[in-house]
């Protein structure tokens, strides 16, 4: 069975010196694959007797979108250069790369609820830094199918210029505002990490790690307000991708208003959280 494809470097967008948006194009064509889905990449490493060695990424890039796959990769560096991020940090257009299957089931999107009806609550995305990969293929997938849930992505990066998609998403709130939320209901928000720093001096948007978006205080959280109502298991469902930390940071504040795991899910299968932790 054939499991791998030959694939070729077709763009490469260094957005800093160690974030890149990098696509990759099967050379036997497309696979299909689903919103949510993660692959690996393989490179031959020459410090490794040109050993392929392999690497999970989640694919950026949404189904609707025949002509490549996307990735937004960050060059792992401490303590030691990882062996697949510094040779993707060296490719140029025209290289070639191996790629997995499509696989993985742990961020598709849920769309029914316990009673076969169809979910139509909220969806909450959490992305930290480089996390925010499977979220890109949402919001692209939810718009391109005319999708009525609203959508909600948020980001966290500790400097300004890891907001890899920040134009992007900034657009499709936009066109949310002026088609109207019947047609098109997104809103983006961004989280700074590290607001003291002289690099993130311009920014004035919401500060603290992404989780704390879900942090209770004397008026609900600050995700209620954005929202405009309490979010709750009945209204809402929500997906992070990101550090352990921001996973269970997220978790912590909700469950206190009833939102449950897929690990803690109730009798009758249901539950209202999916997350891919960094691993
Ligand atoms: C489902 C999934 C999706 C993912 N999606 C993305 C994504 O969209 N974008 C993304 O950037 N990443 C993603 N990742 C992470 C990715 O799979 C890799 O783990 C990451 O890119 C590092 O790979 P590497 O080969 O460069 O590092 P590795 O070589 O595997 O190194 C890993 C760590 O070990 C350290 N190390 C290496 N050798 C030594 C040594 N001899 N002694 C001590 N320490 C050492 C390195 O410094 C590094 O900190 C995803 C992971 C999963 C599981
Ligand atoms: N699906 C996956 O499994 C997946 C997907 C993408 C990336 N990755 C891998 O994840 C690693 C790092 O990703 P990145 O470089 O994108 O992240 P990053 O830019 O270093 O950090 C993103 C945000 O997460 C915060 N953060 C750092 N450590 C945290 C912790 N322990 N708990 C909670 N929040 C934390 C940072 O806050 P501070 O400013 O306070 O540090 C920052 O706000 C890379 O090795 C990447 O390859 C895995």
């Amino acid at each position: 069975m054939v499991t791998e494809m030959k694939a070729k470097v077709i763009y490469t967008n260094l957005l800093k010196e160690d974030l890149v948006i990098i696509r990759l194009v099967p050379v036997e064509g497309m696979p299909e694959y689903t919103t949510g889905q993660f692959l690996t990449i393989g490179v031959t490493v020459p410090t490794e007797n040109y050993k392929l060695v392999r690497r999970a990424y989640s694919i950026c890039s949404h189904p609707e979108n025949k002509d490549y796959f996307e990735f937004v990769i960050r060059w792992v560096r401490n303590p030691l250069p990882g062996r697949v991020t510094t040779m993707m940090f060296y490719a140029s257009v025209g290289d070639e790369m191996k790629l997995g299957y499509p696989t993985g089931n742990a961020l598709l999107i849920n769309e029914k609820l316990a009673n076969g009806e169809k979910d139509m609550r909220r969806i909450i995305c959490v992305g930290g830094g480089t996390g925010l990969a499977p979220f890109i293929a949402y919001a692209n997938h939810l718009h391109d199918i005319g999708d009525k849930r609203q959508l909600v992505i948020l980001h966290g990066a500790s400097y300004i210029d890891e907001l890899s998609y920040k134009r992007m998403l900034t657009d499709l709130e936009d066109e949310s505002i002026k088609r109207g939320k019947d047609e098109w209901n997104f809103i983006y928000r961004a989280a700074i990490s590290r607001p003291k720093e002289l690099f993130n001096r311009s920014w004035s948007g919401h500060v603290g790690r992404v989780e704390s978006f879900f942090k209770e205080g004397k008026n609900g959280a600050p995700i209620d307000e954005l929202v405009g109502e309490k979010i709750t298991p009945e209204n809402t469902y929500i997906y992070i991708c990101g550090y352990q930390g921001t996973i269970d940071g997220v978790i912590d504040s909700v469950k206190a208003r009833g939102f449950v795991t897929k690990d803690d899910k109730r009798d009758d299968g249901s539950y209202e959280i999916r997350y891919e932790s960094y691993g």
